[in-house]
């Protein structure tokens, strides 16, 4: 190079530059994987919401970086695709996380690629029990089947039912929630009189509760997917007269989700249900939430995908945070292993043995509450761990 007058001043400059002010930083990109269409579309939609809701409430830039959700739709429990979609946003995107995941089987096809790419895995959803073994990269902020299904198992058999029939949706989710309720409720004393389980696509619940309604139970208790089965499972149940011939019905609180509880409508009235969230929790982090979430919703009201989406993206906020902006998704892993946060349901922290979710399990009942329904708490269990780990 020519050292002449007119290139050093500028060199000299061009070196100050780069030593006293810090390069403007790329954004964290987060890879979220989502189920945006097709019959479970809501629950992308949730999860974004819940996640954009604690960026609208706490700012969007931690560690001197700026988030950046890039959000890819899955069309349903559609394990390839969502394996694809995980392979771009890591390879082609470079994505920092991968987060979201309202269904198991989309969640369980993109594990091995987080592994494989040593980048963290945040569950805002999916809750089969063992999503967390496929990847020591996986960290769930969402609940486990087996941990609110005990808990109601526990509330029915105390509170005088002791026959019950089953009924749940033939995969992941709902095979765990049929296991823990025969164990749980068997072992408190409880008689478990048949079980079925209908298929998770299209399903036509008429044939099988009309079965149930013939076997006379004194309970059924049931798990599908929250969202447009419980409002298709509750007009069958009446329809076929289980209601009117005296079976009481008990489930986790994915039936009566706050996002389709107005839709069922009365009929919903006194079920009651175990959960982690609910709208109506009355706390000052969950009121400031559901304000919050009502405007970048537009008016809606979150349910427990959404309060999912929002912890997971707290976790992650504070990961970079803690990190200074320099990801590594090894040390991201040490950070979320024992994480504790006091989230919109309550305390929840992550153990550190299994990266799995720690928290209280709430039992409601559906009331109206100025004119709207919702699952207004009673009773809880506090500090429960998924019962299988
Ligand atoms: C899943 C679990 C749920 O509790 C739910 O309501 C919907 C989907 C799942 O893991 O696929």
């Amino acid at each position: 190079m020519i050292w002449n007058y007119r290139v050093r001043p500028v060199l000299f400059l061009a070196l100050l530059t780069a030593a006293t002010i810090p390069a403007v930083a790329d954004s964290v990109k987060i890879g979220l994987i989502g189920e945006f269409s097709g019959p479970f579309q809501a629950y992308g939609r949730n999860i974004e919401n819940g996640m954009r809701t604690y960026l609208k409430m706490h700012g969007d830039t931690y560690g001197g970086r700026k988030i950046e959700i890039i959000a890819r739709d899955t069309t349903g429990p559609a394990p390839e695709v969502a394996k694809r979609l995980a392979q771009e946003l890591l390879t082609g995107d470079k994505v920092d996380f991968l987060a979201g995941f309202g269904l198991t089987p989309n969640a369980m096809a993109v594990a091995p690629l987080a592994t494989e790419a040593k980048v963290p895995m945040i569950v805002m959803n999916a809750a089969t029990s063992s999503i967390t073994t496929k990847s020591p990269y996986v960290a769930r902020f969402s609940f486990t089947l087996p941990q609110m299904t005990a808990p109601m198992a526990d509330w029915a058999v105390k509170n005088g039912i002791k026959q019950v029939y089953t009924l749940v949706a033939d995969y992941g989710p709902g095979i765990d929630s049929e296991n823990a309720f025969k164990k749980a409720f068997t072992a408190g004393g409880g008689e478990v009189v048949g079980s079925v389980r209908t298929p998770l696509a299209n399903p036509d619940f008429a044939p099988f509760l009309q079965r149930i309604k013939d076997a006379t139970p004194q309970a059924v208790f049931m798990f599908l997917p929250a969202g447009e089965q419980g409002i298709a499972f509750m007009k069958a149940f009446r329809e076929r007269g289980l209601d009117a011939a005296g079976i009481k019905l008990i489930a986790t609180g994915d039936l009566t989700d706050d996002d389709v509880l107005m839709a069922m409508g009365d009929p919903t009235l006194g079920l009651v249900t175990t959960h982690a969230y609910s709208a109506a929790h009355d706390s000052p982090e969950n009121k400031a939430f559901v304000a919050a979430y009502r405007e970048v919703s537009g008016g809606k009201r979150p349910n427990f995908m959404a309060v999912g989406g929002f912890d997971g993206m707290a976790a992650i906020a504070q990961v970079i945070e803690q990190l200074h902006g320099n990801l590594d998704g090894d040390k991201a892993m040490e950070i979320l292993k024992g994480m504790k946060l006091m989230s919109p349901r309550g305390p929840i922290w992550i153990d550190p043995e299994t990266r799995d979710i720690v928290q209280t399990v709430y039992v409601r009942r559906v009331q109206k509450v100025g004119g709207e329904l919702f699952n207004v708490e009673f009773d809880q269990f506090k500090n429960v761990k998924d019962p299988g780990k």
